[in-house]
């Protein structure tokens, strides 16, 4: 996407180009601020992450740090448009997920001309209809699927992998389809124990004696098991385990867990990502050309366009639990721990 934005903005348009590093903190301290030119981003389309360094930490309009010991907030919104218009900037392109746009939005309230860019792997922006990177987090957390697969199959195990997504399960719903789970559990669909531990009998039944569990992060938990235990809290990065440790009672399989973590974010993209990253990038450098303004660029019906940052801001996406995709993945076998 950054190469997408320097080349059009150079050769098309005739524009200068700054990198501001580590997100927003970088116009809190642009000191490390740098002109981009074709040289800036040789060699990097097969890169993942970003040459300019990032942060998902730190609003600078409620901007939280320690002094003395004591934690203080601080508004730097001001200061941050200060230091961009000293940096010569006129107009800026934000690339983010839903914090960064409605940092974005509230930078565009008090002045800034910006236009976002829809950048999570989450996939949770309901104004474009995929974001960039969640193709990419989706193809490893696929793979993993299918090399858990294998081995879940000839040690006969109960296998679960932990996937991100906090609030939205895109990447388990469609990791599990893709990877033939037999259980997939995210965040919109209540699970019960019973339910999912059913779900493995009745496999065992068929002579199945494995089954494969793709747990999205932000997964609800029931408050207790079936025999009335309360079920510790959990959250991103334990949540599988202790989904696997009550499986194990209940079902005295063997079990496993795998929790796929930040490689889900990291490494190269896919020519999918790449294709995307470059529409946007320089969809949204046409929108600056154009002037246009406190808009976000977005996917629709596989063609570019563009949504205001309030609309984009309106809606998150998230799994409605009789959507044509869940339809699909019970109707060749999955099953979501819902009882359906
Ligand atoms: O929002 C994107 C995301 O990758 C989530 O899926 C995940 O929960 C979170 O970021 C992880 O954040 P961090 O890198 O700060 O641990």
């Amino acid at each position: 996407m950054i190469r997408a934005v320097v080349r059009a903005a150079l050769n098309e348009h005739r524009m200068r180009v700054v990198g501001v590093l580590n997100g927003f903190d970088g116009l809190i301290w642009p000191e490390g601020a740098k002109e981009m030119n074709e040289e800036s981003v040789s060699g990097i389309l097969p890169r993942g992450g970003t040459i300019l360094g990032t942060t998902n930490r730190g609003n600078p309009f409620a901007y939280k740090s320690m002094e003395n010991g004591v934690e203080v907030v601080h508004d730097y919104s001001s200061l941050c448009i200060d230091n961009a218009r000293r940096l010569g900037v006129d107009a800026m392109i934000v690339i983010g997920g839903d914090g960064t746009q409605h940092i974005a939005r509230d930078f565009v309230r008090k002045g800034l001309n910006i236009v976002g860019v829809p950048k999570t792997i989450d996939n949770d922006l309901d104004a474009t209809e995929t974001t960039f990177g969640f193709d990419t987090a989706l193809v490893i957390a696929t793979e993993a699927v299918d090399r858990l697969h294998t081995t879940a199959e000839s040690h006969h195990r109960v296998m679960l992998i932990e996937v991100m997504g906090r609030d939205a399960g895109w990447i388990a719903l469609h990791a599990g389809i893709a990877g033939g789970a037999h259980i997939i559990l995210v965040p919109e669909i209540p699970f019960s124990f019973e339910n999912v531990c059913d779900a493995i009998r009745a496999r065992e039944l068929r002579g199945k004696r494995f089954s494969l569990i793709v747990v999205a992060e932000g997964v609800k938990l029931p408050a207790t098991d079936p025999s009335g235990k309360p079920i510790p809290p959990a959250g991103p990065g334990n949540v599988a385990n202790t989904i696997g440790y009550t499986i194990r009672e209940m079902t005295q399989k063997e079990v496993r867990v795998t929790v796929l973590g930040h490689v889900q974010r990291g490494g190269s993209p896919t020519p999918f990502d790449r294709i995307l990253g470059t529409r946007f990038g320089v969809a949204a450098t046409d929108l600056v050309a154009k002037q246009q303004f406190g808009r976000m660029v977005c996917l629709k019906a596989g063609k570019m366009d563009s949504v205001s940052l309030d609309e984009a801001l309106e809606k998150m996406k998230y799994i409605d639990p009789d959507c044509e995709i869940v339809h699909a993945a019970r109707a060749v076998g999955a099953t979501f721990g819902d009882g359906r």
